[in-house]
């Protein structure tokens, strides 16, 4: 058995087509995120969803949070934010605040989903989150974690030059023996 292709074959691609995604399609995606596991059965995601057609003033206000550099990411018909406070789950010690290791559970049972739907869903932390929280209506012990721009494949020659090189890189990751470990930190796996 191989690595899964979901997990395989996902990357964080800009290429995003503006066509709308269909009203099932995006609640198999929440319904998808809302099946990771959590502390207690906590589950502290709160995921609000912003369709360009169905709401685009809404839209625009929440692209402009966006840096400049994820300019790309205003093709994509659909923002969905993941927003989360530290109470809503569970609080252990030396620092085990386990609201955002559960919203990261949940973020990325979305994107699995979404790559076997063949959608792509990126990841952004880039934007500004007292601006996103306003516009989000979200209260001030709450978190926009992150923001999934979601769509379906789209048009690579619309993308700058330097993004376009970023499509079709191969992908970069730290050897394994670096992060993972046999028994204890000083024994790298292999
Ligand atoms: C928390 C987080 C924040 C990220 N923020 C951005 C972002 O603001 N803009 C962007 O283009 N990509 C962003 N990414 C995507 C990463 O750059 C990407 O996941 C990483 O380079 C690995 O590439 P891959 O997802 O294709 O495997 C973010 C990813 C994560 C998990």
């Amino acid at each position: 058995m191989g690595i899964l292709p979901e997990l395989q074959e996902r990357r964080s691609y800009r290429a995003i087509s503006p066509e709308p995604i269909e009203k099932d399609v995006l609640t198999r995606l929440l319904v998808a995120a809302t099946l990771a596991p959590s502390c207690f059965n906590n589950q502290p995601w709160r995921m609000i969803v912003i369709e360009k057609a169905q709401d685009t003033p809404h839209y625009q206000l929440v692209a402009a949070t966006l840096n400049q550099g994820n300019a790309w990411a205003l093709e994509a018909p659909v923002l969905v934010t993941f927003a989360t406070a530290a109470h809503l789950d569970c609080r252990l010690d030396e620092g085990r605040d386990y609201a955002y290791f559960d919203v990261g559970q949940a973020v990325m049972a979305m994107q699995i989903q979404a790559q076997a739907e063949e959608l792509i869903a990126h990841i952004l932390a880039g934007y500004s989150a007292s601006k996103l929280r306003r516009i989000l209506k979200l209260p001030q012990e709450y978190v926009p974690l992150c923001v999934l721009a979601v769509g379906w494949p789209g048009d690579e020659a619309k993308l700058p030059e330097n993004l376009r090189v970023a499509e079709n890189s191969l992908r970069s990751r730290k050897n394994l023996n670096e992060v993972a470990f046999s028994g204890a930190f000083d024994t790298p796996w292999f």
